[in-house]
């Protein structure tokens, strides 16, 4: 599965028990990392063997803070976690979209300010935001400002993190079980539409993104950068 030799490091993936976190995860064990996944749901979540798991809501800074408490020294962060933010400025009061914004930005947030105290200095931190960012559709208004919010944040914390990297991986449509309690229909479709407007011709696959968090977790020369992974859905 992975080329990549990590033994000796501690990998925490916040979101690590579903999609895109759950496959770096696997990634990150195969390659020989010891392995902290965390998420809201603990119960019923088989991961790979020595991989731990933690409970965590990105909503609350002090459950954040308690998680950072608990797992000790580690090397690499990485943030994959936050539901997809749906809805125009028409039909989301700012009621009903600041908690999108209060798990995927400030659960972010929070997350990089307790690790920063406590990863290892030759370390990385890597965002997962989307590329809503940059790439425009309907109905997309937060979704696009929490993920260009991101970006932004990735970039900032480079410089005042360093040596720590800080890098953002900005994902087109992957197919995970975030889109499980779509009807079949509606999701093949979705997948298929995506499929047919992007050079690649395909929808992502979680170890898609997962290869590229290897990448800059590995790669002591990449901070401050914003990866697309996204089968070229930016130059269409
Ligand atoms: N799939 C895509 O098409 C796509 C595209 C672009 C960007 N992204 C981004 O990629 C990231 C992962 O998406 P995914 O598709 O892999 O989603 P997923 O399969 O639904 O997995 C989400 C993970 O995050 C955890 N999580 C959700 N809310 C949380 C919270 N408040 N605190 C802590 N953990 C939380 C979930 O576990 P619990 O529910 O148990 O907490 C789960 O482990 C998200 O930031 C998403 O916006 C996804």
């Amino acid at each position: 599965m992975s080329n990549y030799n990590f033994a000796g490091t501690h990998v925490v993936v916040i979101g690590g028990t579903s999609g895109i976190g759950r496959a770096v995860v696997e990634h990150a064990a195969a390659a020989g990392a010891r392995v902290t996944a965390a998420a809201r749901t603990t119960e019923d979540v088989t991961l790979p063997a020595r991989v731990a798991l933690e409970s965590v809501d990105l909503a609350s800074s002090s459950s954040v803070e308690s998680l950072f408490e608990r797992i000790g020294d580690f090397d690499h962060l990485v943030l994959s976690a936050g539901p997809g933010a749906m809805g125009t400025v028409r039909e989301l009061s700012s009621d009903e979209a600041r908690p999108f914004m209060d798990t995927k930005f400030w659960g972010y947030y929070d997350a990089v300010r307790a690790a920063a105290g406590r990863i290892s200095e030759d370390g990385s931190i890597t965002l997962v935001g989307g590329a809503a960012s940059r790439k425009h559709a309907p109905g997309r208004p937060m979704m696009a400002a929490i993920n260009a919010a991101l970006e932004a944040l990735g970039k900032a914390n480079a410089i005042d993190l360093a040596p720590v990297r800080v890098n953002v991986i900005a994902p087109g449509l992957v197919d995970t079980p975030a889109y499980a309690g779509m009807p079949e229909q509606v999701r093949q479709g979705m997948l298929d539409g995506y499929a047919a407007s992007v050079p690649a011709g395909r929808a992502g696959l979680p170890e898609d993104v997962a290869t590229a968090a290897m990448f800059l977790m590995e790669n002591t020369f990449v901070t401050g950068t914003v990866l697309d992974v996204d089968g070229g859905v930016q130059v269409i």
